[in-house]
């Protein structure tokens, strides 16, 4: 399927749609159940068969494929996870990964997919796209909630409830012991996730990777601000913040204060589990229905979002070089609030 310079051959002739896939891809969300029921039965509504694409990519290229229907998507609006497992596959970053999975749906007669992902998802199809004939409408699902061009990815808000009812607990002993905790929730590149559940949370400090100042309260707070808190302390570091994390801030502190009783809590994976809120059900649900309608307009290569409450359309390639913008007056309320 390539020519002599592995530039694939594409015929640009565009296809009637009769099936499309759907697949997810990348870390796994809240909420991403809830959009492949939302696909799937809009897809046969419309008249359209339904593929489902298991193990992301890697399950493209090795045809991991079965035919979803309306009941296969009955009971799961309310499971975390993904029925269709996900992926991340180092082969399709490579053109030969990215014939064989064209071979594969070529194969299965599929015309169009739903690709359900954050940004390394999307980056995905633009490229086999822009390879080969066939499109890709995507449907932001992470719980980093850091595509640009939506206020809202499917999994943030569940996570979000989930770090909150974590951070709860833990001021619980933090305050008993009089202790310092160094809290880390996810967020690779994104302190979204820290700054709004440090918000959540009171946090007396929140370390994010977009606000490096945020260093210096750490210290004001434990130079002074501690001991006006009957010493104890929440600080939410998001995992981007520095290399190493929060262990890392933690030696650091424990060597500047040896006095300070500190402690470490990573939460992990558990911020990327469980059922999803009523929300990221809805919002999964609406997403899901509309990428559909994308497809079925013709469209070629955008992610589905949501602005200000309202469904739009937002082309891959901005999608996943422009950068989320956080509300950094966030840092300020939350430096007012926590003194
Ligand atoms: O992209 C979502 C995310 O949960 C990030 O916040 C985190 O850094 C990453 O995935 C972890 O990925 P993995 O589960 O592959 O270790």
């Amino acid at each position: 399927m390539t020519d002599k310079n592995n530039v694939p051959n594409v015929s640009q002739k565009r296809v009637k749609l009769r099936r499309i896939g759907v697949f997810t891809s990348g870390g796994d969300a809240p909420g991403m159940n809830a959009a492949i029921r939302a696909v799937t039965r809009a897809a046969i509504a419309n008249k359209l068969k339904v593929v489902g694409i298991r193990r992301g990519y890697q399950g493209m290229i090795e045809g991991d494929f079965i035919p979803l229907k309306s009941a296969d998507v009955s009971g799961i609006i309310q499971l975390g996870g993904t029925i269709l497992k996900t992926a991340r596959s180092a082969e399709f970053r490579t053109p030969e990964g990215r014939e064989k999975a064209w071979l594969q749906l070529q194969k299965a007669d599929i015309d169009a997919v739903v690709v359900i992902g954050g940004d390394g998802s999307f980056t995905g199809a633009l490229t086999m796209s822009q390879e080969y004939n066939i499109s890709f409408v995507g449907i932001p699902g992470t719980i980093d909630n850091d595509m640009y061009g939506t206020d809202y990815t499917i999994g943030y808000e569940t996570a979000l409830n989930t770090v909150v009812c974590a951070v709860d607990k833990i001021r619980d002993t933090a305050v008993s012991h009089g202790r310092i905790f160094l809290v880390e929730v996810m967020g690779r590149e994104a302190g979204l996730l820290a700054l709004n559940s440090g918000i959540a949370c009171g946090a007396e400090v929140i370390l994010i990777p977009e606000s490096k100042e945020q260093h210096d309260e750490l210290k004001r707070f434990l130079d002074k601000g501690y001991k006006n808190k009957e010493r104890s302390g929440i600080v939410i570091v998001a995992e981007g913040d520095e290399p190493g994390g929060a262990l890392k801030i933690a030696e650091a502190v424990g060597r500047d204060h040896p006095d300070l009783d500190v402690r470490v809590s990573i939460l992990g994976h558990i911020q990327r589990g469980g059922s999803p809120t009523a929300n990221d059900r809805i919002n999964a649900t609406r997403m899901g229905i509309a990428a559909v309608d994308a497809l079925l307009d013709d469209q070629k290569s955008v992610m589905i979002g949501l602005d200000n409450g309202k469904i739009v359309q937002v082309p891959f390639n901005k999608a996943v070089k422009l950068n989320h913008s956080i509300d950094t007056g966030l840092l300020d309320i939350q430096k007012m609030l926590s003194m």
